[in-house]
């Protein structure tokens, strides 16, 4: 190991379980690069320190995950467009000037997962409908609007959390509390689920697709299972579906860029080597 090596973790808390590692990983190794990325906690007590002097902190550059990613942003001398919009950051590089700068790569995870896995999805993009109004909602509503989304629903059980996302982006977007959800749906392009419910050990969505077009395009931002509750019910009626991996996979390809210098592929081997991971340790 010599001092000139690129060097970037994974930060957060916990960080134990993250598969980042696996990930940036499988790409060093595929490109023969030299660098390095490990998994660095940082206690809630310690984070704003750290952050605010990450420059000395021997990294070049990092992923933030929860529940770091607003005191990261706020630690940082410059914000890409997506974190700005967000007030959170999940990657974060140095300049030539030492400057922190963060970047918000969730929203074009789930793009990238979507062009992938369903190309020519955002061909209908008059209606989209999310589910859930937490930090992955934010991203995802972001990502809708950069598509040019006409209209983005917005459908929560906190009615607030729905509206405060809504205020932000603007007149596109439109909260709901969980009841409309039936009415919604019959005129729906894309539904996306972004909350908790389906993932294993937390209680199922349920959910009822009957208003549904067949023709509208469903995805889960849950990937343990892989395929939810929500994709085998929306897949059964004839939907197109995509499931959740590709874009904690695609969220990663930014920060390997400009870290690394080499603009990664989510190939099939990555995710089948991440699918096995998840196997084992789920
Ligand atoms: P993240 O930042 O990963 O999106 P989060 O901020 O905890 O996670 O958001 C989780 C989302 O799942 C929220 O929209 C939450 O709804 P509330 O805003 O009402 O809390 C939703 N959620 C979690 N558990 C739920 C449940 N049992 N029923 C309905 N919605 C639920």
């Amino acid at each position: 190991m010599t001092d000139s090596k690129k060097k970037s973790a994974i930060t957060g808390y916990p960080v134990a379980h993250s598969r980042s590692p696996l990930v940036h990983g499988y790409w060093l190794k595929k490109h023969r690069l030299e660098g390095e990325y490990g998994r660095v906690e940082v206690s809630p007590e310690d984070a704003d320190a750290f952050y605010r002097t990450f420059s000395g902190s021997g990294l070049t550059g990092a992923n933030v995950t929860v529940p770091h990613k607003e005191v990261a942003a706020g630690a940082c001398d410059w914000l890409d467009d997506a974190a700005r919009a967000m007030g959170a950051v999940n990657t974060l590089w140095l300049d030539e000037d030492g400057k922190l700068c963060g970047g918000n790569t969730d929203g074009l995870g789930f793009l990238g997962n979507l062009d992938q896995l369903a190309p020519g999805w955002d061909v209908s993009r008059e209606s989209a409908v999310v589910l859930g109004a937490g930090g992955a909602a934010r991203a995802v509503v972001w990502a809708l609007l950069s598509r040019k989304f006409t209209t983005v629903h917005i459908v929560n059980r906190t009615f607030e959390n729905a509206r405060k996302i809504a205020d932000e982006f603007g007149p596109k977007t439109i909260p709901h509390s969980w009841d409309k959800l039936g009415t919604l749906l019959g005129k729906t392009d894309l539904l996306i689920n972004t909350t908790s419910l389906g993932m294993s050990g937390k209680p199922p969505l349920e959910i009822d697709l009957t208003l549904l077009p067949k023709s509208a395009l469903v995805t889960d931002i849950v990937y343990v299972p892989l395929e939810t509750g929500l994709l085998k019910q929306a897949a059964a009626r004839g939907n197109r579906t995509v499931d959740g991996l590709g874009m904690l996979l695609h969220q990663a390809v930014p920060g390997f860029e400009r870290w690394f210098g080499v603009r990664p592929e989510v190939d099939d081997a990555l995710r089948a080597l991440v699918l096995k991971d998840l196997e084992e340790t789920e």
